[in-house]
Order: structure tokens, then C-alpha cells, then sequence
């Protein structure tokens, strides 16, 4: 098979840097079950510290943050509401019925970003048959929504219904350090929303697993349980922590750099004839388009990209992502574009 040289699947590509890696060799470690990990424990002093809560806890992934954070929050038969495109709707399995034993509601948006009325038409009326409504959850950024940065009224008026419902309020914060980034609002202004929220250090912070949670310490502390259940918990996981540390305190402002890259891309791209943008702007490092028009069909756009080094995912029949990272820099988005043009033609 070629190889890849510029890989735009995802965020999650990235390989560790360098430094990265050396930080990784020297982390200190320890048992973190036992909470004697001093690596884990600063990494998670300073997510909670970033995301103004009281405590958090490391985890494998973010699906698991947002599979842990729901079964902490619901009982059996509840509803959680979120975007009709949410990550723990499409791509987490089932989890929230298998583990959390909760059903979905899905709000249809066009960019991921529902309103308060539509929360607020969601929300069950309180019958014994009818399921409970116990979970918002807002994904910051949007994913399929095109990478969209919830504005932070937004993010108060949605939360508002749920709380005056009684329900708790969660955020997957998958690319929550590229919204902050982008639109200027802390990972702290938008905590103080949630119960309940996270961020992933292996899509833009470049690091090679994990995800924290972070919340209340009764809620962390309800975490720990889960995360023991479900084999989460860890030993000597400072070895990855250490990537994650790093990644905080040299690859977020950077971020601002792919959302240049992403947006040179989009304008590349939206002169070639046949492609079209998804969205009107291309607000952080996530680029949709659609091929219909080459005549071609997303699989083998994809298919002629590989053959030519460029690897961009089919999302949908004619719908495909771009995604910029460490790992791209403007020079390879340029012929990334090139190539584009070229396979369509
Ligand atoms: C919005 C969103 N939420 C959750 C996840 C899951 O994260 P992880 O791959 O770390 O399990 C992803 C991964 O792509 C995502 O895009």
C-alpha cells in the first residue's frame, strides 16, 4: 500500500514528538490505582485545575469519559438529550444504553448547536411512563457539525433548562481546548455549566491515549468506581500522563496553527470545481465537503487519494473530513489540495 505522507483522517494520527517522548521515558511513576502515580496525579490536578472543578480522573479514552459520566449520572430508564450527530449516539457502541442503561434523545441541529427551546421541548413531562430526563450533553467543539465553537451564551441558555429541570449538564470535550483556542472562552468559564465534562489528549494535543474527566469530588469519586468496574484503572500510567502533561503546557496554543491550516484548506479546496463545503465556516480543524458534484462518489475519492499519499476520510456517500493536526503543516495542506484537484479531475 502507499504510504500515507499526509494523513488528514484525523486528529487522532498524530505520533508523539520527540519531546514528547522524552518526557514519557523520564515521567515518575507510581501504582495510580492506589493514587501513588505522581505523574497521573499532577496531570489530573491541572485538567481539573483548567476545567474549574474540584477534582478528575484519567482515563483510556474519551468515549469512556463520556460512558463514565453517564452511568454516573443516570439510573435505569433515563433519557440523555443531545445532537442527533453526537459522538456517544454514533460511534460509542451503545454505550448508553449497554452501560448507563439510559436512552438517547437527539436534537436535529445543522452544526451541532441546539437551543434552549429545543431543550426545553425535549424535556419529558414527569409520568411514571415516561423515561426521566437526567443528562444534557453538548459536544464543544461540534464534530460532525463542521468543528463549531458552541458561544458561551449559547452554552448558558441550554444549560439553564436542564438545571431548572433538575438535570445534570455534561460536555464532551473531545476538542474542547480547540474551541477555547478559537473563541476565546476558558475550559473554566464554560466548566461552571457542567456537572460533568472532559477533554481528549490524543486528537490535538498530540499525546498517544487518554482522556480526563473532570467534575465535583463526589462525582470523581463516583467515577473511580466505573472506571475500576470497567477495567479502566491503571498501574504505572505516568508513562502516559507524562504525554498529556506535556501536552498542556506546550501544544495548546498551537492549535490556532490548524485552524489557520484548516481554513488556507478549505478556500484551496472550495475553488476546485465539483467539491462544495459543507459549511459556510470553517470555524477549527475539521474540514467537511461534499463530492457529488465530481460526478465520483466519496469511497473512491478516498480510494485515488491513498493511491497518490493523501489520506482523507469518506464520512457519508459524497461527504468527506478533512482534519488538520501536529503532524500537517500548510506546505503539505497545500498539495494535499493539488492532489485533490488532480484526482477529480
Ligand atoms: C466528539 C467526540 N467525542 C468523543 C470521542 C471519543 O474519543 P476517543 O477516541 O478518545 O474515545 C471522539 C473521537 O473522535 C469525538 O470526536
Amino acid at each position: 500500500m502507499t504510504a500515507q505522507r499526509i494523513d488528514l483522517y484525523s486528529d487522532t494520527h498524530t505520533k508523539p514528538t520527540p519531546a514528547m517522548r522524552r518526557a514519557m521515558a523520564e515521567a515518575e511513576v507510581g501504582d495510580e490505582q492506589q493514587f501513588e502515580d505522581p505523574t497521573v496525579n499532577k496531570l489530573c490536578a491541572m485538567a481539573a485545575d483548567l476545567m474549574g472543578k474540584e477534582a478528575a480522573v484519567f482515563l483510556p479514552s474519551g468515549t469512556m469519559c463520556n460512558q463514565i459520566a453517564f452511568r454516573v449520572h443516570c439510573r435505569p430508564g433515563d433519557e440523555i438529550i443531545l445532537d442527533y450527530t453526537a459522538h456517544p449516539i454514533n460511534a460509542e457502541s451503545g454505550g448508553p444504553s449497554a452501560l448507563a442503561m439510559a436512552q438517547t434523545r437527539a436534537l436535529h441541529t445543522e452544526r451541532g448547536i441546539f437551543t434552549a427551546d429545543q431543550v426545553r421541548d425535549a424535556i419529558r413531562p414527569s409520568r411514571r411512563h415516561s423515561p426521566s430526563s437526567r443528562v444534557l450533553s453538548v459536544e464543544n467543539t461540534t464534530n460532525a457539525g463542521g468543528g463549531s465553537v458552541w458561544p458561551i451564551e449559547d452554552i448558558a441558555a441550554v444549560t439553564a433548562v436542564a438545571r431548572e429541570h433538575g438535570m445534570a449538564t455534561h460536555m464532551d470535550g473531545a476538542r474542547l481546548l480547540n474551541a477555547v483556542v478559537e473563541g476565546g472562552t476558558s475550559a473554566r468559564e464554560y466548566g461552571q455549566y457542567f456537572d460533568s465534562l472532559w477533554l481528549d489528549l490524543s486528537k490535538g494535543l498530540g499525546c498517544p491515549i487518554g482522556g480526563v474527566l473532570a467534575g465535583s469530588a463526589e462525582f470523581i469519586d463516583q467515577a473511580w468506581r466505573f472506571k475500576q468496574l470497567l477495567g479502566g484503572a491503571m498501574r504505572q500510567a505516568g508513562i502516559i500522563a507524562a504525554a498529556g502533561v506535556y501536552a498542556l503546557e506546550h501544544h495548546v496554543e498551537r492549535l490556532a496553527e490548524d485552524h489557520e491550516n484548516a481554513r488556507a484548506f478549505s478556500r484551496a479546496i472550495a475553488q476546485i470545481p465539483g467539491i462544495r463545503l459543507i459549511f459556510d465556516r470553517c470555524e477549527t480543524n475539521l474540514v467537511f465537503f461534499d463530492v457529488a458534484e465530481t460526478g465520483l462518489d466519496a469511497a473512491e475519492v478516498e480510494k485515488r487519494l491513498r493511491a497518490r499519499g493523501v489520506r482523507i476520510g469518506a464520512m457519508g456517500p459524497t461527504r468527506m473530513r478533512a482534519v488538520t493536526h501536529l503532524d500537517i503543516n500548510a506546505e503539505q495542506l497545500g498539495e494535499a489540495a493539488d492532489i485533490l484537484r488532480d484526482v477529480i479531475a
